[in-house]
C-alpha cells in the first residue's frame, strides 16, 4: 500500500533522527521506502535549495520565496514523489507543503490559504495520509542547531520569527487533527519514536 506520511516542525525540532526509526519500521514490514527532504530531493531542487538558504539572498522577497519553495516541490513530485507512490513505495517526507503554509503563510504572512493555492498546481494531487508534528519551542530548537552547524537564512530570521512557525505549527495541527499527530518533542528520542509508531500502527489498520 503506498503512503505518505511527512514530518514537520520548527528548525531542530528532530526530524532526521525519528525519520530514520520509521524507515526501519517499513522496511521491516517488507515494505519499499523513499525518503526525501524539502527544499531538495532532486537535482534541480537541490539547486533551488541553494538558492534559498544561501545567506547572501537576505534581500529576497517572501513572494519569490514562496513560489521558490513550491517550484522546488513541484519537480519533487514529477519526478520522485508521484512515481514512488503509483509504485506502492511508503514515501517519507522531511518537510513538505505545511511547511510552506507556516513559514511563509503564517511567519512571514502570506496567508495560509495562498499558500496552499500557489502549490496547489505543483502539488498534482498528491494527498498527505499523515503528518507527524515535533512541537518544540522556537528557543530550544534553535539552540540545537546551533549546536549542530553554521546558520542558513532561514535559521538566521529572529527569535519571533521562529516563535511564529511554533506556534504556527500547533495552530495548523488544531485545524487539521485528523491529519496532522502532534508530539512532544522534548520528550526522549525512544518515547516520540514509540508515540509515532503507534499511531501510525494504526494507520495501516
Ligand atoms: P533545512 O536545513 O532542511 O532545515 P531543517 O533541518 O530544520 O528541516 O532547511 C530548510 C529551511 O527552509 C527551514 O528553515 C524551513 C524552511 N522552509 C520554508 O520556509 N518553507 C518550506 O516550504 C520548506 C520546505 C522549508
Amino acid at each position: 500500500m503506498a503512503l505518505l506520511i511527512t514530518l514537520e516542525g520548527p528548525d531542530g525540532c528532530g526530524k532526521s533522527t525519528q525519520i530514520g526509526f520509521l524507515k526501519e519500521y517499513f522496511e521491516g514490514q517488507g515494505k519499499k521506502v523513499l525518503l526525501a527532504r524539502e527544499p531538495g530531493g532532486t537535482s534541480i531542487s537541490e539547486k533551488i535549495r541553494e538558492i534559498l538558504l544561501d545567506n547572501d539572498n537576505s534581500e529576497m522577497d517572501y513572494r519569490a520565496e514562496l513560489f521558490l519553495y513550491a517550484a522546488a516541490r513541484a519537480q519533487l513530485v514529477g519526478e520522485v514523489i508521484k512515481p514512488a507512490l503509483e509504485a506502492g513505495t511508503v514515501v517519507i517526507m522531511d518537510r513538505f507543503v505545511d511547511s510552506s503554509a507556516v513559514y511563509q503563510g503564517m511567519a512571514r504572512g502570506l496567508g495560509v490559504d495562498t499558500v496552499y493555492k500557489v502549490n496547489e498546481i505543483g502539488l498534482d494531487s498528491v494527498k498527505i495520509d499523515l503528518t507527524i508534528l515535533l512541537d518544540l519551542p522556537a528557543e530550544e530548537g534553535l539552540k540545537r542547531k546551533k549546536s549542530q552547524h553554521e546558520m542558513d537564512r532561514m535559521e538566521k530570521e529572529s527569535l519571533d520569527f521562529h516563535k511564529k512557525v511554533a506556534e504556527g505549527y500547533r495552530e495548523l495541527a488544531a485545524r487539521n487533527p485528523e491529519r496532522i499527530y502532534k508530539v512532544d518533542a522534548t520528550k526522549s528520542v525512544e518515547e516520540i519514536r514509540e508515540l509515532i509508531l503507534d499511531r501510525v500502527k494504526e494507520l495501516m489498520k
